[in-house]
């Protein structure tokens, strides 16, 4: 199982050393993809230092800030255009532990198609996060559940694993998210092409060091996709039933002449 680890980036001079080398002691045989989008702070060039001595890292330099979403999928095609089989998504800043990784990739390696490292089941946690955090993460996962159906209980959540065959399936050309409801719409289109995604407790830990990249654009973005993939839903069930009736009585018609 070829695995890659996809680690996007903006600012994040002070915390990426530390999550890369924690990275490498916990699974060595993964490689790893930076993706900078042109960070002001020279992370780009720290990521470019540390390639240079160690060639399981690799990265990936963006023109200019464009977004997670944009950021996964240039790293995720860059994955898949070298043959990697498990390609993994991890924040910078130190809020996943590498020391978790292990768990995510046993799942799959259990049979999943994806695994979504989880704060909100059993096993699960948040350790310093602002309380206004915990409550949009919660019930936006709360709103998502209801709005799209989805058995997940953190489809917002940034540590994952996909099976290549997922990603190829997506086809990621029509992922126009761009924030961090790429999230969502990733698990979702998982959920819909009939993939095995399984959940797996995780410990998120706030960041220490730089600061989150979140902003009320990001938010308003989520709710109104969010909120519009649910709608085109049912709206489509509700064309499903109509044509069901429909066939149902020329069915009846036909029996009965
Ligand atoms: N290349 C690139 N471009 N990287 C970015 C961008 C961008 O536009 N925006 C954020 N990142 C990187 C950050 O540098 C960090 O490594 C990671 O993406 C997560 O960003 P944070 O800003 O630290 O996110 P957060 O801690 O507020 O949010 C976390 O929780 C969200 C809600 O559950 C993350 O886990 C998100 O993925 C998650 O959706
Ligand atoms: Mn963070």
């Amino acid at each position: 199982m070829r695995t890659l680890v996809i680690t996007p980036t903006y600012d994040e001079r002070d915390s990426l050393p530390s999550t890369l080398s924690r990275l490498r002691a916990a699974v060595p045989a993964t490689d790893v993809l930076v993706v900078d989008d042109a960070s002001p702070d020279g992370t780009g060039r720290i990521a470019d230092e540390i390639a240079a001595s160690d060639p399981s890292v690799h990265v990936l330099h963006r023109p200019g800030k464009e977004g997670l979403g944009a950021a996964y999928v240039a790293g995720f095609r860059w994955g898949l255009e070298r043959g990697y089989d498990v390609l993994v998504e991890m924040d910078a800043d130190g809020s996943h532990a590498p020391e978790e990784l292990p768990d995510l990739l046993d799942a799959v390696t259990r049979g999943a198609d994806v695994v979504l490292g989880s704060r909100w089941v059993t096993g699960g946690a948040v350790v310093n996060w602002p309380r206004h955090r915990e409550v949009l993460s919660r019930g936006g996962n709360l709103y998502t559940r209801w709005v799209l159906g989805i058995p997940v209980h953190d489809a917002t959540g940034g540590f994952r694993a996909y099976r290549r065959e997922v990603l190829e399936k997506m086809g990621l050309n029509g992922v126009a998210s761009q924030g961090y409801c790429f999230q969502v719409d990733l698990a979702w289109r998982a959920v819909q092409l009939g993939f095995r995604v399984v959940e797996v407790p995780i410990t998120f830990v706030e960041r220490t060091r730089g600061r989150s990249k979140m902003t009320g654009a990001i938010v308003r973005e989520a709710l109104w996709r969010v909120t519009a993939w649910g709608v085109r839903q049912r709206l489509t069930q509700l064309g499903q039933l109509t044509q069901l009736g429909r066939v149902g009585r020329r069915a009846r018609r036909v029996r009965g002449r």
